[in-house]
């Protein structure tokens, strides 16, 4: 019987096309991972699926603190993303200096994120550095305001109340297209 090998399944499966393109990898960031970056990371993860990219482009979410490693997203944040159409199965994980190498964009929610993914990515030892930027300056509304600056927070709804977590939703959803379009840029070279 011919012997196969599993390169010999994939390369047969999988388009020669899609093994040679690029792909890029999101991380969304917050304080917690519990209530922000969770809905960050869903609302992209639509959007990429909708614009086709699902297989380019990878989408994930991690905290700045530790306090809610391995347990699950807020009840308000489930709550805000069922209540729109959106699935969320979400385990909290903190990011640390490891993972600067295998991120090409970190998306901070707040300045003191972006301040603390700075330094980072400034710490770290690799010559690879994920390029940072605050969710919000996506918006095409906000595109005016140089980062990182706190009217470009992504306020956090942690102490507050649902109406706090519908606002994230929106803020999010505000900034999606524009973070979608960039990493379309980023594909094709331009
Ligand atoms: P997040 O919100 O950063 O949007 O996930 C918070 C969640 C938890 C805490 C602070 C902010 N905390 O202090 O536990």
């Amino acid at each position: 019987m011919e012997e196969r090998f599993l390169s010999d399944v994939l390369d047969a499966s999988y388009p020669e096309s899609l093994m040679s393109e690029p792909t890029l990898r999101v991380t969304a960031v917050c304080l917690g991972n519990i209530c922000r970056s969770p809905i960050a990371e869903v609302v992209l993860s639509d959007r990429v699926a909708r614009a086709g990219l699902g297989a380019r482009i990878q989408v994930d979410s991690a905290g700045t603190g530790d306090w809610h490693v391995g347990g699950r997203a807020d009840h308000r944040t489930i709550a805000v993303l069922t209540s729109h159409g959106y699935d969320i199965d979400h385990v909290p994980r903190q990011i640390t200096h490891s993972w600067m190498e295998n991120i090409d964009l970190l998306l901070a929610m707040d300045h003191r994120n972006y301040r603390d993914l700075d330094g980072l990515i400034r710490g770290g030892s690799t010559q690879v550095r994920p390029t940072l930027r605050m969710l919000r300056s996506f918006d095409p509304q906000l595109l005016e305001i140089a980062e990182p600056d706190t009217r470009l927070d992504v306020p956090d709804p942690y102490y507050g109340d649902p109406a706090d977590f519908e606002d994230v939703l929106a803020m999010v959803e505000r900034a999606a297209d524009g973070v979608v379009t960039y990493l379309e840029q980023r594909l094709s070279g331009a």
